[in-house]
């Protein structure tokens, strides 16, 4: 059993930790037009694939870059992880080359095996169960848009209660499936205590472990079938696709989900100022209408960028 710092899940910040990220986030955005800082000068840092990516791939790859390290890219159809060394094995090994790993796989207990056995810091670049990387980049989209005028970036501690004022009052919506994208909202409002509504059809739920981890830590979500109810009010409306990466295209599953479609009607009922996020890719007419994804497609775009500042910031903390 090794004892070194992960990033797993949301869980493994404090709600502390998540401000702090968010505030060096914007100051690595900021810092990025002018000079680069090298907190990983010399790390050599792995990046374990099992499924594919653009975003997730690139943006930590550069990252580590700018942070002045090494990444070294593994597909598992190049391992012999992908012929069935086992997980163990390979972490063990790996451990003696690597500084840290960036793992996408499928599930979570993978990603966990992996990290008991590998001597040095993992973090999530995508699950089945969660996307954290992800969810931080989301809610610091969300903080730059909504954020008060007065909450300059400037590192000060007390920013952290501004920061923390702003995401509370907040209202996120999330439509569609059950996904990882829907844990990752689960987490993160169980962490920094926003409203968070979740509107899916009948029949779809959270997953157990998903709901235990968020009630343990006090966190509070309402699941809605009514599209429409769901979405009034709302300073953040959110989807992802309706068919994940390695799921079967279930023909009666999207059927389902078809009524969940973000389009114009639904943006009517939020607040005036809403803003739409997705993590893209994204299916156009599928799971958000096409005239509402253009409408908010700079806005989609800024927070794919904010990926790269993001996850520069979380690498700085694990690595
Ligand atoms: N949003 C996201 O994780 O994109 P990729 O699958 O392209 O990495």
């Amino acid at each position: 059993m090794n004892h070194v710092r992960n990033f797993l899940s949301v869980y493994d910040f404090s709600a502390d930790e998540i401000y702090d990220t968010l505030l060096r986030s914007a100051v690595l955005k900021e810092e990025r037009r002018k000079s680069q800082s090298a907190s990983l000068a010399g790390k050599k840092i792995g990046l374990i694939f099992e499924k594919s990516s653009t975003r997730t791939r690139v943006s930590f790859e550069v990252g580590i870059v700018e942070l002045g390290g090494h990444p070294v890219f593994m597909s598992s159809r190049d391992l012999q992880l992908g012929r069935g060394e086992p997980v163990k094995d390979t972490a063990m090994v790996l451990s003696r080359y690597l500084d840290g790993v960036i793992i996408r796989t499928f599930g979570q207990e993978r990603i966990e095996t992996f990290a008991r056995y590998f001597e040095k810091p993992v973090i999530n670049g995508l699950t089945d169960l969660y996307h954290p990387a992800q969810i931080l980049a989301d809610i610091f989209t969300v903080y730059e848009i909504k954020r008060k005028p007065e909450a300059k970036h400037n590192g000060a501690r007390a920013l952290n209660d501004i920061i923390g004022d702003t995401l509370k009052k907040l209202k996120i919506v999330y439509f569609g499936d059950a996904n990882n994208m829907a844990n990752s909202w689960v987490s993160l409002q169980a962490m920094l205590g926003f409203e968070l509504v979740l509107a899916m059809p009948e029949g779809f739920d959270i997953d157990g472990t998903v709901r235990n981890e968020s009630e343990k830590r006090g966190g509070k979500f309402l699941i809605s079938h009514d599209k429409i109810s769901a979405a009034k009010n709302a300073d953040v409306i959110t989807t992802d696709v309706f068919i994940s990466m390695g799921q079967d295209e279930e023909k009666e599953k999207i059927d389902k989900l078809r009524p969940f479609i973000i389009d114009g009607h639904t943006v009517e009922n939020a607040k005036k100022d809403v803003i739409f996020l997705h993590c893209l890719p994204v299916h156009r007419n599928e799971e958000v209408a096409e005239d509402v994804f253009d409408r908010f497609s700079a806005v989609v775009f800024e927070e794919a960028e904010n990926r790269l500042h993001v996850q520069k910031a979380i690498m700085e903390k694990i690595f």
